[in-house]
């Protein structure tokens, strides 16, 4: 009899598992990196969920490298974009070389025409291929899932005709918020990138109205450059935010447990550390490595991409740093350490699994650039920080750090051995940091689902119900409406209608009496003639 309802339950499970499966393609940029990561994510639940995920990824060289790690779980959409590995680590590199010359919107804008022209090449396979476009319409999708931040994928559901679901893989920005029905206020919230602190002085305050309700509108202006790509490929025109206010939804890679609290729309779901994982035991040689630390621990350094750029005497600047620790290092690079260095303390590595190390008891501190992902992946682990932010959100992952006393923030463009070696005793002899980590990790995973759970709870309810009655009316505004400025002005002129009313009433009625008066005092005199 167990049995019997035991098999039932079992089948039956399985059976609704397979009638509500769905075909889902995931986009996370050109398919590597830290947007990636998030899809992947994302899309690794949905295959444990029983769905069908297809990743999209732009050309043969990514899809190698993605391939390999992924290919037990999705399959895979790849456009024929010509360009090899080479060029593609050329591309990543260029944006990293940018940010640490201090000059990155310089660089980019020297580069303009170049990326463009890259941008559309991207473009073109993605969308007037119809080989790969028709590979996707037998696809047979029910949704699509796409990181807004690369351009052309986001004209996917218009060509294809399918509900989206975009993924931020960071905060909410100003530009993708108001596009979506949930602006922010800038009174209470830092503009993207801006690095500002939860509260604001008056010319931060100043700063921050320009930027989020200003700026936006220049870069709406900018999207012309994808008009006239569509208009020069026949594709019928339409704007970023007409495509954004069609999603069913938002899936923002924020949580509250650290982001500085403001009122999101119901289409807009935090879903912050979505790539947060619980950490897996370290290949034997590192774990050797970590061991051998003793009581005194590991330091995690990782600087992403940026490391490649990094000048020579930084590195030897952080060598000499890290030599007057006692804890050991792990150093994240694919350049040869300066002569000398102590090998058995500072070990470089091309990659490391992050997450696994600092879920690791002996690990003391990281030392990073700020990514959003790996942000997330210090608060859900508690490990405190030195962040050296480079470029845009990697400033906002400092602020929240600092404001949460999980840590401390460092300007790279002046770095020195000194500084370093402060910012880490700071945060090692001070227990305070580690402790304000640890509760804000508590806090953080007190929670009824995990993130990716969460995200993947409300992919499959807009499959099923649609997003629009989370949408708020606020993407169907015009500016004014949306501001009450038409209302406002209204109201002044009824006030002043009414105002000019009293104030000739009140004249006439002056007048009147004046003239009363008046009239009185003349009959009064022709009596005393
Ligand atoms: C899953 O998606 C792929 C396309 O990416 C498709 O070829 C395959 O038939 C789908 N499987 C199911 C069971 O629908
Ligand atoms: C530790 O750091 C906190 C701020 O993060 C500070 O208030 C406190 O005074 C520090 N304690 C010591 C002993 O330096």
């Amino acid at each position: 009899m167990a049995l019997k309802v035991y098999l039932s339950l079992l089948f039956g499970v399985l059976i609704t598992a397979i009638a509500e499966a769905s075909n889902i393609a995931i986009s996370g940029g050109p398919g590597q990196g830290s947007h990636f990561a998030v899809a992947a994510s994302l899309g690794e639940e949905l295959v444990r969920r029983g769905h069908n995920v297809t990743a999209i990824i732009s050309g043969e060289a990514i899809a190698t490298s993605t391939e390999k790690r992924y290919s037990n779980l999705f399959h895979f959409a790849i456009t024929n974009r010509r360009i090899s590995e080479e060029e593609v680590k050329e591309k990543v590199d260029f944006l990293a070389r940018a940010a640490v010359s201090g000059n990155f919107w310089g660089e980019l804008m020297k580069n303009m025409e170049t990326m463009q022209e890259e941008l559309y090449k991207d473009c073109d396979a993605l969308l007037i291929d119809d080989d790969f476009v028709n590979s996707l319409v037998d696809a047979n999708l029910d949704l699509l899932i796409i990181d807004p931040y690369f351009g052309c994928q986001n004209l996917l559901p218009v060509i294809l005709k399918k509900p989206v679901i975009f993924t931020i893989p960071t905060h909410l920005e100003e530009y993708l918020g108001s596009s979506f029905g949930s602006p922010i206020n800038a009174a209470i919230h830092p503009s993207f990138g801006s690095g500002f602190p939860r509260r604001m002085t008056f010319w931060q305050r100043l700063r921050n109205f320009i930027q989020i309700n200003i700026i936006p509108s220049f870069v709406a202006m900018q999207s012309k450059g994808l008009q006239e790509y569509l208009s020069s490929r026949n594709i019928s025109p339409v704007s970023s935010s007409e495509i954004f206010s069609r999603a069913e939804l938002f899936l923002v890679n924020m949580d509250f447990a650290v982001e500085f609290p403001l009122p999101i729309s119901p289409n807009v779901i935090p879903v912050g550390g979505i790539t947060t994982k619980p950490a897996k035991q370290l290949e034997q040689n590192l774990e050797e490595f970590v061991q051998s630390s003793g009581e005194d621990g590991v330091i995690i350094f990782s600087m992403g991409s940026y490391a490649t750029f990094m000048k020579e005497e930084l590195i030897q600047d952080f060598v000499t740093a890290f030599s007057r620790l006692r804890q050991k290092v792990i150093w994240k690079s694919t350049r040869d350490l300066p002569e000398g260095t102590d090998q058995t303390k500072i070990k470089t590595m091309h990659w490391l699994p992050q997450n696994d190390l600092l879920g690791h008891s002996k690990t003391k501190l990281i030392i990073y650039q700020g990514g959003n992902n790996g942000f997330y992946e210090t608060v859900y682990h508690g490990v405190p920080s030195v962040v050296i932010p480079l470029l845009m959100d990697q400033y906002d992952v400092a602020s929240r750090t600092v404001h949460h006393g999980m840590g401390v923030e460092l300007d790279y463009h002046t770095l020195n051995a000194d500084k370093i070696e402060d910012a880490m005793r700071t945060v090692l002899r001070n227990s305070s940091y580690k402790e304000n980590a640890a509760r804000i990790s508590s806090m953080y995973g007190h929670r009824t689902m995990r993130p990716v759970e969460k995200a993947a709870f409300w992919v499959e309810h807009v499959i099923q119900y649609g997003g629009t009655h989370l949408k708020s009316v606020a993407v169907e505004l015009t500016w004014y409406q949306y501001h009450q400025i038409d209302i406002i002005l209204s109201l002044a002129i009824i006030l002043a209608i009414i105002f000019a009313i009293l104030f000739f009433v009140f004249r006439l009625t002056a007048r009147l009496i004046c003239n009363v008066f008046r009239r009185n005092i003349k009959a009064d005199a022709k009596k005393t003639d």
